[in-house]
């Protein structure tokens, strides 16, 4: 097999298997629940109750350690459960907050509506997640915040940025868009930092659609964050503190509340997460079995005593110098020529990107909001060498789910193919 002729030359392609995504999963469940809303003509929920209550009760329990459980808040959106966890928080102006220069840019651009200030951490080459070493040394007087993100469904390392957040007494915020179900030492990513937050995004583990969700063990920062998105009933149902109560009417200017039908969606896909986080574990831990072999391609690992969950993706990292030095775009044409769903992944690096480097008059040109917190001259630049350098070597395969033993085996055969006649594609 490894030395017929390559699809790109004509010949046969190494995978044939039809195997089709069935990725979001909507199944009857997700119908009925929606269908018995829309029959009863639920569209909007102002107050704690009905189905965002049922699913709020659902997500929080499931995330509960050793008896006890988190409040949990539901939102429009991961990017406004973001932004809500930081107002929570009461970050602002003059605060500074590590965040992984290595993760998608909503987990920092609401940073930048509060008004503090983004530091970029490089990542951990064995799992892309935040790497400790640089978020230590980025700490200062300023910094109130350590932002991490469980990178592609694999936890970061919380047992030391727990220990070192305590540290410093620093807030500790996941980010576990990419990890729904994901756990160090059984306890579920979510539950060591101040806050959690998630997106349920149509393409997520626990996809609502559109949708967000944070959860927390403190009442205080659980109010503030009402505060900020969900004013008028629930404000006035829920948040007790005596210097936000005058303000529940109002709110602080956002309106962020789960759609009804989001939030019976995401019940749904509640209740077969760990079935489905359980599958896609055994197809994506095959297809690492059959490429860990192929000379020139590295597939994720999973640290022990973690368990990945969310599989927002499956990023093998390539080594060039295995093959040659044969160019990893190179390398990805021949694998589509074969058949394999290869591309490049998504989210690059953010420390470089012109959102994070203004200064305060281009940002006053364009009338943003945190224009007067920004440098009068450009902003540091944060190196991040590792993450420079890992990114363009990642490739992005597709997160199998379902039934894909098939499929599965081929595309291990289609890289093999590849590898072996990489002089042939120099
Ligand atoms: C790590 C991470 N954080 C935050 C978000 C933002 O979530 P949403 O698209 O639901 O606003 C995403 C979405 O892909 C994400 O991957």
């Amino acid at each position: 097999m490894t030395n017929e002729p390559l699809a790109l030359h004509g010949g046969a392609p190494a995978v044939t298997d039809q195997w089709q995504q069935d990725w979001p999963f909507v199944g009857p469940e997700e119908i009925a629940a929606v269908t018995r809303l829309l029959e009863r003509r639920v569209l909007s929920i102002y107050d704690r109750s009905g189905i965002v209550a049922e699913f709020e009760d659902a997500f929080a329990s499931y995330h509960s350690v050793d008896g006890k459980t988190p409040l949990a808040l539901s939102h429009s959106s991961g990017t406004s459960s973001l932004h809500a966890a930081y107002f929570g928080l009461g970050l602002g102006p003059g605060d500074e907050v590590i965040v992984p220069t290595y993760t998608f840019l909503a987990t920092v651009t609401p940073l930048l509506q509060v008004g503090a200030t983004p530091v970029f951490a490089d990542l951990d080459p064995a799992n892309l997640t935040v790497d400790l070493g640089s978020v230590e040394s980025r700490i200062t007087s300023r910094t109130r915040a350590i932002v991490v993100t469980h990178m592609w469904g694999h936890p970061a390392d919380m047992a030391s940025l727990t220990a070192l957040a305590r540290r410093f007494q620093l807030h500790l915020v996941e980010d576990c868009s990419h990890a729904h179900g994901a756990t160090v030492d059984g306890r579920k990513v979510g539950t060591f930092g101040t806050v959690g937050c998630f997106s349920l995004e149509g393409h997520k583990a626990l996809a609502a659609g559109e949708g967000g969700i944070l959860i927390t063990r403190s009442r205080e920062v659980y109010e503030r964050a009402l505060m900020l998105g969900h004013f008028g009933r629930r404000a006035k149902d829920e948040v007790l503190d005596d210097s936000l109560r005058r303000f529940v009417e109002t709110g602080f200017g956002h309106k962020y509340r789960m759609h009804p039908l989001a939030a019976a969606i995401a019940l749904e896909q509640l209740k077969r997460l760990d079935d489905r986080n359980e599958r896609r574990r055994v197809n994506l831990e095959a297809l690492g079995a059959v490429l860990a072999p192929v000379p020139g391609v590295h597939p994720p690992r999973t640290a022990a005593r973690m368990t990945r969950g969310g599989w927002y993706g499956y990023k093998p990292r390539y080594a060039a110098d295995e093959l040659g030095g044969l160019p990893l775009a190179r390398f990805m044409t021949a694998l589509r020529a074969e058949g394999v769903k290869v591309k490049e992944p998504g989210s690059p690096p953010l420390h470089r990107l012109p959102v994070f480097r203004l200064t305060k008059s281009t940002a006053r040109d364009l009338a943003l909001p945190w224009a007067e917190t920004l440098p009068v001259c450009e902003p540091p630049l944060w190196e991040c060498p590792i993450a420079d350098e890992v990114y363009p070597q990642l490739m992005s395969l597709p997160t199998f789910s379902g039934d894909c033993s098939a499929v599965i085996a081929q595309y291990g055969r289609a890289f093999a193919k590849v590898a072996s006649q990489w002089r042939e594609l120099l």
